[in-house]
Order: C-alpha cells, then structure tokens, then sequence
C-alpha cells in the first residue's frame, strides 16, 4: 500500500514536471489548467497525509511567479499567500476536519464565502488615505511596481473616501484585490478590437494581466479594467475580529468590495450553496473560476497558519472544469432545419463541467482547416453554461502523425443534393427545403419550449410520429388522432391524452409566437413581436407581402433587358445589382422620396448610359408602386431591408401559405389579441438598462415598454434614463460623463406607479 502510494507520488511528480516544462520552456501545453489543477492537487493531498513522501524536487515547493523584467520591484509587507484548491465537497470536509484537529477541543467555525474573482491579484498601499504604491503578486514576497497603471482605473480609490461620520481608515493601510474585465467591457474592448480590424482577444484574464502590466500607463487607461477589493494584508494599528467585518469595513471606507460575499455559520451550509453558485456563476458581471471559503474568525486563521504558500484557514473550492482534452474518433456532418452544415465531433467521452460529453460542434470547414483539426488529434473541449459543447483546438504538441485531415462534404448525407455555400457565407447549406433532415429539424424547433412549446413531444416523439408517417410538416400536428398514436410502440392512453391536450393548447399561442416558431430565417422573438404589432392578423400579413412580390415581380419584369446587359465596368455592374434586388437595395431609400426620376437617373447612370430600351420614368413609375405598396413592412423600427426581404420570400413560396391555411383550417390562432399598455408614464422617454437586477433584465425591460418607454443597448446623448443595478459596467460610467440621469431599480418602479 505505502509503496503503491509512493509510485502513484513519483509518477504524479514526474507528470507535473512534464507538463511544467511544456508549458513553460515549449509554450506548447497538452493539458489544460484544469487538468494540471487536478494532478497538482492529487500529489498535494498525498504529501499532506504523508509528508516523508515529500521531495524537495516536487513541483508542490516551488512558488508560483509572473514578475516581468521590465518593470521595478516592490516588497510586499507581509506574504501575498495563495489558496489551496478544492473539488468537491468531500474536499472541502476533509479540510475543515484538518483545521479542527489543529485546534483546541470544542472549537466550531463559521465562514464567509466568496466568488473567485478569475483576475489577478494586486496589493495596494495607501499612507495617509492617499494611494502610494500599487504591485502585482510577483512571487509573495516581490511584486512589479503597476502604480501609475493602477490609477487609471476608477474603481481604484487614490484617496480612500471615508466619511467622518464612518470607520477612519488607519495611517498605513494595506489592500489585496483583483483585477479583472467585466463581461460588458471585455466584450465592448473585443468589439473595437473588431472596428479596428484587430483580432479578438479570448482570454480577458491574460488580457487584464497584459493591460496592467503596460509600461507606458496611457495604454492601461485605454482599457475599461475594474477592482474589487477582498483582504487587508496589514495595516498600522487596524483590529478586525472578523472577516465578515473586515468586508464591511472596507466597504464602509469607500473601497470597491465584491458585493456578491455571503456569511455561513456552518460549512454544511455552503456545501449546500454550492449548485446554486454554480448555476448563477454565468449570471455575474465578471468571470468566476470557483468559489474562495474564509473562515470567519480572523484570530482563528492566524493560529492555522500557512502550509507551504497556503493559508490552512481559507481555501478555493474550484468549479468543475468547463474544458478537457480528449480524442477526436470522427467527423460527424449535422443538417439544421436552415440547411446548414455543422460539422461535429464525435469524441472519446470526457467528463466535463458535470456531464459526460461525447460530441460537440466544430462549428465549421473554413475554422476546422484554419486550425488544422484532424481526426485522431488530442483536442480542448469547451462546456460553460447553456451553450453546446465545442472544440477550441487540437493539442498539436501530442500528434504522432497518425492523424488524417477532414474534408468538407460535397453532398448532402440526408437528401443527396449538392451543398452549397452562398457567397460571402463560412457555412455549407443543404438547399433542399424538403430534405428529411431539415424537415425533421423544422418540426422539432417548432414544437420545442422556445418556439410553440408542445408539451410531450420532444425529439424522439417528433422522429416517430414522422416515421409513422403521421406528420409530414408542422400543420399535419393539428391534425393528429388518438388512434393512430396510440398505435405506436410506448404510447399509452395517459401519455397520447396529455400529447393531444398539449396541441390543442398550443392553437391557442399569440400570433407573434406562432411567427417566430415557423422557422423563417431571422425571425425570432422580437420580429415576430414587431410584425404582429403592425399587421394584428397572418391574414394581412400574406395580403400585403403578396402584394409586396407581386409588384417585385412587375418591376423586374419591367426593367429585365437591364438585367441582361453585359458589362465589365464596376458601377454598371453594382447598378445592376440594385436592380436586381430592388426590395433591398432600392425600396427602403425611397419610402419618402420625392422626385424619384432625377434621383434614380443619377443611382442608375452607369447601366443607363448602355442601355437606354428601359426610359427611366418607367423604372420610377413601378418602384414608385412597389415602395409604397411596401411601406407597412418597411418602416418597421427594428427590421431592416435583408429581413423585409425574407419575410416577403418566406411568404411568397407557395408550400408555406397552403401550411398556414392547413394550420388554420385545424383552428390554429392567426389573430393578434390587442394588448392593453399598462401606463402611459414613460411615454417617448428612451432607458438603457446595466448591471444586475433583482428580476431578468428582460422583465425590467417590459415593465418600460409596457409604460410607453424604450429601451435601447448603449447610452448616448439621447438617452434620458440608465437604470443601475448591481456591478454596473462602463455603461454607469458613460452616463455620468455625459450628464444622463441614472435610476435605481425602484426609482424605476416609483416612475411608474
Ligand atoms: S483571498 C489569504 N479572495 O485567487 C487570502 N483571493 O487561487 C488569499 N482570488 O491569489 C486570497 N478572488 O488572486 C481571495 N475573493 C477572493 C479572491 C481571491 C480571487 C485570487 C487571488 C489568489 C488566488 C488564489
């Protein structure tokens, strides 16, 4: 037994070794962090039970640093320790059990629990409620001098703003705390990133680290870095019993405290917590990598004391790893109900963030051959929240030349026909309409929970009843019987009962919900929203975008030896074009226009100068016609030309307007019901909403437009009102700086009572 233990600590140490030096000395890692988290944590355990299995060689001894060359040094005051990790409850037990047995009999703790704020650490130190110094970790002992970086960032306070009437900050006071990206403003920094034709950055860790550790600060002042304050590290004269106080008194000081910690009197009480935290963690403004559990009495941590560079009387409780490596076996080709290709990996199962994943998408060709993914490579897998499990990239260090190359598919594994790849698109598109598999993937959107929500009847349902040849498209579910179900293997009374109660409630849904179920291309939730609120009935909906291709259809005709001319200078060419597709291109700038010869002779110079058969008074009188039999469609806030064209091609195809008759003939609702607005109060005002609410933001956003307001996504100078929950990001700050009001949650509420 000891010697299995001392093998399993020699090869761990051998292992780790490996990987530190791929890591470090190749830059070329075959694990991710988690993994070598995990490994570490193995060896570390082991040495702690058995301490003469520890060697002075164990990557355990070495102390972690990220000093730079080129940046002066600033000793620490006292250790910047780190935190030992923990990965399951059963962990986090055993370490509490360890405390205990160092302490006298008797003794309970109680805890605080904090998010791990997936920044990195600073110490700030400030002499008389002035900031003097501000250093990175370093090594614990020494860290880089980042003070005049540090002041460029405003959550920093360079003077500590306590009140008279608050807690007086001591003459020397000592902080640690995290520098991180909000989500908003690390995604607002990969956007101009974007518009400036730069790559994006993908890791806003490594980018804060990178920001701060600029030597030229104007750069730092550049990116929208927050801190959160968690620790004092020392202080002349400062007592604090407790951390919970500790928090408090920071905050009470003016410091920027995360205000997501909360107390527990027992650990059982936290273990209990630990779902909820990991569920809510993509909810928080700013990433999370765990959890970081304090115990509560100050008195009681200092007597645990350290273990190597740890603190006994905290820890890290680490969230199941959201990536892994593991195997690529097999390229599997996925049709959506779009037609398009998604290429997903079959891989080796890995346990991921929980589950046990064995395919996820590769997104598609152009990305797997940008990235040289090959069948049999070693490849990172990612899985964070809700999203579908992805490859990030292969592990090129681990090939052994084994691995074969994936080539895109020509046809369609469904249907046969030929794939295609519409210009200026990174995917492949199955074009057949009719292929079984975009048949089957249409039916088990329009029946899923975000779409008519049809209770019962999930994917496998939906597969059998087509294999049954019950349903061919989605009216033919209106239509279902109890008899022919019930002849189905594992449809029993109860079950088809409930199946045909749920259809018959699903007649029922609003016309908007309807619109967004039927799967036309960028309709969803909020256009259909927009296109029911205009037209109220799928009758004056097919009316006028029938009119809309008829009168297209008139114009294209009437300018058709236009569209044959060949040319080879640019602006004919691009004349043609507009020509071509005058719904788009050519209607929306014109729903106002006057004079609309004179402005279309200029538009159209190019073509018309070499070929004058179409006079342009004809080609003014049809667009005339088709502008303003498009108008109702056009001047919809919020939809643009491309999506007005979808719409009118969607409902010009003959097999979707004999679907909808069908469906109505089954009693499916094609009405709008008129919705009363609850209040007038905010009438024209317009709102931009940031940080975290005690409700989703959505609900917030409703309870303005059912008042009559607006909500757009960025403040600018027309905005009256940002309304401010917790963590704001840049967005609080961008309304203060151009004098726009800012409001509570409940001032909010009060406005509109
Ligand atoms: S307390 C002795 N609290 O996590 C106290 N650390 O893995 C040690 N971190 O180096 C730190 N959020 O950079 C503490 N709420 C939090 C934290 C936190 C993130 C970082 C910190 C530390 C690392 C340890």
């Amino acid at each position: 037994m000891e010697d299995a233990l001392a093998a399993r600590a020699t090869e761990l140490r051998k292992e780790l070794n490996y990987h530190i030096y791929r890591y470090n000395v190749l830059n070329d890692p075959i694990i991710t962090d988690a993994e070598y988290d995990r490994l570490f944590h193995e060896l570390r355990e082991l040495e702690v039970e058995h301490p003469e299995l520890r060697t002075p060689d164990s990557p355990t001894q070495r102390v972690g640093s990220d000093l730079s060359d080129d940046l002066p040094k600033v000793a620490h005051p006292a250790p910047i320790l780190s935190l030992a990790n923990a990965f399951s409850p059963e962990d986090l037990q055993r370490w509490e059990e360890r405390n205990l047995k160092l302490m006298t009999a008797g003794t309970t703790f109680d805890y605080v629990l904090e998010p791990k704020l997936d920044g990195l650490s600073v110490v700030l130190t400030y002499v008389d409620s002035v900031l003097v110094t501000a250093a990175t970790r370093g090594n614990g002992e020494v860290g880089d001098d980042v003070t005049a970086n540090i002041r460029t960032i405003r959550t920093v306070p360079l003077r500590i703003p306590s009140h008279a009437d608050g807690p007086q900050p001591p003459s020397r006071l000592v902080v640690r705390g995290e520098v991180l990206f909000q989500k908003e403003d690390f995604e607002r920094v990969n956007e101009e990133q974007e518009a400036a034709g730069l790559p994006r950055y993908v890791n806003a860790r490594n980018t804060a680290s990178g920001s701060l550790k600029q030597k030229d600060s104007r750069i730092t002042a550049q990116r929208p870095l927050t801190a959160y304050i968690y620790d004092i590290v020392d202080s002349d004269g400062l007592v604090l019993d407790k951390e919970w106080d500790t928090l408090e008194f920071m905050r009470d000081m003016g410091f920027n405290v995360i205000p997501h910690s909360e107390y527990f009197p027992t650990l059982s009480d936290i273990i209990q917590q630990l779902p909820t935290w990991e569920s809510h963690r993509n909810q928080l403004p700013f990433e999370i990598d765990g959890l970081v559990i304090k115990i509560n009495d100050i008195a009681a941590r200092r007597e645990l004391g350290i273990s190597g560079k740890d603190p006994r009387g905290a820890t890290a409780y680490k969230f199941p790893a959201e990536e892994a490596t593991t195997t690529l076996l097999d390229v599997v080709v996925n049709i959506g109900r779009t037609g398009k290709v998604t290429p997903t990996a079959s891989l080796e199962p890995v346990f991921l963030s929980g589950v046990t994943v064995s395919n996820a998408s590769l997104h598609n060709y152009d990305l797997i051959q940008q990235l040289d993914i090959r069948v049999g490579d070693k490849v990172i897998v990612k899985r964070s929240g809700e999203v579908i499990p992805y490859v990030i990239g292969p592990v090129t260090g681990a090939r052994d030349g084994s691995e074969t190359p994936i080539l895109p598919p020509e046809l369609c594994p469904f249907s046969g026909d030929v794939l295609v790849r519409p210009e200026g698109a990174v995917d492949l598109f199955c074009p057949n309409p009719r292929c079984e598999e975009r048949v089957f993937r249409s039916l088990e959107f329009f029946v899923s929970r975000g779409a008519m929500d049809i209770d019962g009847m999930g994917p496998e349902t939906v597969k059998a009843l087509i294999d049954a040849n019950l349903i061919n498209d989605e009216a033919d579910i209106f239509y279902l019987e109890a008899d022919s179900i019930l002849a189905l293997e594992g449809f029993a009374d109860k079950k088809v009962d409930n199946l045909l109660q749920s259809i018959e409630n699903a007649k029922h849904r609003p016309l908007a919900q309807l619109l967004a179920s039927l799967g036309i291309d960028g309709v969803g939730g909020v256009v259909a929203n927009l296109l029911a609120d205009r037209f109220h009935s799928m009758q004056m909906l097919i009316e006028t975008t029938n009119a809309i291709k008829a009168q297209e259809n008139a114009f294209l005709e009437s300018i058709a030896p236009l569209l044959s001319v060949e040319t080879s200078d640019p602006d004919a060419a691009r004349a043609k074009t507009r020509l071509s597709k005058p719904l788009v291109e050519l209607a929306p700038r014109y729903v106002d226009a006057s004079d609309l010869g004179s402005k279309l002779s200029r538009l159209l110079k190019p073509i018309l100068s070499i070929d004058s058969s179409v006079p342009v008074e004809v080609i003014a009188e049809r667009l005339q016609i088709l502008t303003a039999t498009a108008k109702s469609l056009l001047t919809i806030e919020g939809l643009g030309p491309i999506l007005a064209s979808n719409v009118v091609n969607w409902f010009a195809d003959g097999y979707h307007q004999e679907l909808l008759a069908k469906m109505e003939r089954a009693g499916v609702n094609m009405v709008a019901e008129k919705v009363e607005k609850e209040g007038t109060s905010l009438d024209g005002l317009k709102f931009v909403i940031t940080g975290t609410m005690s409700v989703p933001r959505d609900d917030i956003k409703a309870l303005i437009e059912a008042h009559g307001g607006k909500v757009s996504g960025s403040v600018s100078k027309n905005t009256d009102y940002v309304v401010v929950g917790e963590s704001p990001g840049s967005k609080a700050d961008k309304a203060s700086q151009l004098g726009v009001t800012i409001l509570s949650e409940d001032d909010l509420r009060a406005m509109v009572n």
